[in-house]
């Protein structure tokens, strides 16, 4: 079974710590909005659905203890997680979300408004759990028997409340008796792919090949890819998307070979105040991050560094996107308008 990532626990939001992973299942408890900032800044949690999780319980830990204002305290919490993570859609529309049913009670109590955060935030990690779901089912219809994938960073239940988008489809159609090989990027600098969506696809008994991020031209050169299959982080009214830094690599590569390249995300990925891929912003994380694997530094202490997070993948690259409410084909304008 794919491993529940988080939980609302004795007061306390309980996560998978993913940083120690695969070595090492470690839980880390938050008690504080300082506490899950830091998580999320340190990616000790990551991939866009399960933030938007953990920012929604995030703002009931910055609010509980509100004694005077606690829209005042609302805000500003909202406004300090805002700045954790920039790229991924679903913390910012959690937040939304949060502030949203907080000024539709705000006649309330101080102390039933907050019972309302809490409530939504536990609606938001259900709801995720079943979107994801959704996401497997309609999905499936992609994948024949005998697949060989490609997929890159983890899009898995780790990025999400549980089971993922990406990996949802890949899970349901292997639950469905489908047999599938799936090549995994192992995703450099983070190594989300190698370390978490390899975890990820071996416990389910998935034929699960660890590949480097600059192996999949030649593989699939060699007619041994049949289909790719990533997450996202943002998707524009057009469609463009936004993943882990190498996505737009392998979408252009899928594209010269004639291989379809499907993105899986839920709808609260879609960012539609944004038009193109141009204006979402691109997260720049730290030089150590690439400096060094591990502990380790595997390159001069002092070499400048550029550490891009994300980057965009065009709209015409991407064959269709599987969402919870169906799959979107092109023109992607057309089709996202008519979900959101
Ligand atoms: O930097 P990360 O690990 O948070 O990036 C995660 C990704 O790029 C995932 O592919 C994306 O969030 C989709 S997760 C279902």
């Amino acid at each position: 079974m794919p491993v529940p990532t988080v939980e609302w626990k004795n007061n306390r939001l309980k996560v998978i710590d993913q940083s120690v992973l695969p070595h090492r299942l470690r839980f880390i408890c938050c008690n504080s909005v300082k506490s899950v900032w830091d998580i999320i800044r340190e990616m000790k949690i990551r991939g866009a659905p399960l933030l938007g999780v953990a920012a929604a319980y995030g703002v009931y830990l910055g609010v509980r203890n509100s004694k005077k204002n606690l829209f005042k305290d609302l805000e500003r919490t909202i406004k300090y997680l805002s700045t954790s993570r920039p790229t991924a859609r679903n913390l910012f529309w959690a937040l939304e979300g949060m502030k949203k049913i907080a000024y539709a009670h705000r006649k309330e109590p101080a102390g039933k408004i907050k019972k309302i955060l809490l409530e939504e935030a536990e609606r938001i990690l259900e709801e995720d759990k079943e979107i994801c779901r959704k996401i497997g089912k309609f999905g499936k219809h992609l994948i024949k028997n005998n697949d060989r994938i490609l997929t890159h960073c983890n899009a898995g239940g780790l990025a999400t409340a549980d089971y993922g988008t990406a990996l949802g489809v890949i899970f349901t159609s292997h639950r469905e008796k489908k047999k599938i090989r799936v090549y995994v990027d192992e995703t450099r600098p983070v190594l989300q792919g190698a370390r978490l969506t390899t975890w990820e696809l071996m416990r389910e008994g998935i034929d699960t090949t660890l590949i480097c991020d600059n192996t999949a031209a030649h593989l699939m050169a060699k007619g041994e890819i049949d289909k790719v299959i990533v997450g996202a982080d943002r998707i524009a009214k057009n469609g463009d998307t936004a993943n882990k830094i190498g996505t737009y690599n392998l979408a252009l590569l899928a594209h010269y070979h004639e291989i379809p390249f499907y993105v899986a995300a839920p709808t609260s990925t879609i960012d539609v105040r944004i038009k193109s891929g141009k204006d979402i912003t691109i997260e720049e994380r730290g030089a150590d991050e690439v400096r060094k694997i591990g502990n380790t530094y595997i390159a001069p202490k002092r070499v400048k560094v550029l550490n891009p997070a994300f980057d965009v993948t065009p709209n015409r690259f991407i064959t269709a996107i599987v969402t919870e409410k169906g799959i979107l084909h092109k023109p992607f304008a057309r089709s996202i308008k008519k979900v959101i």
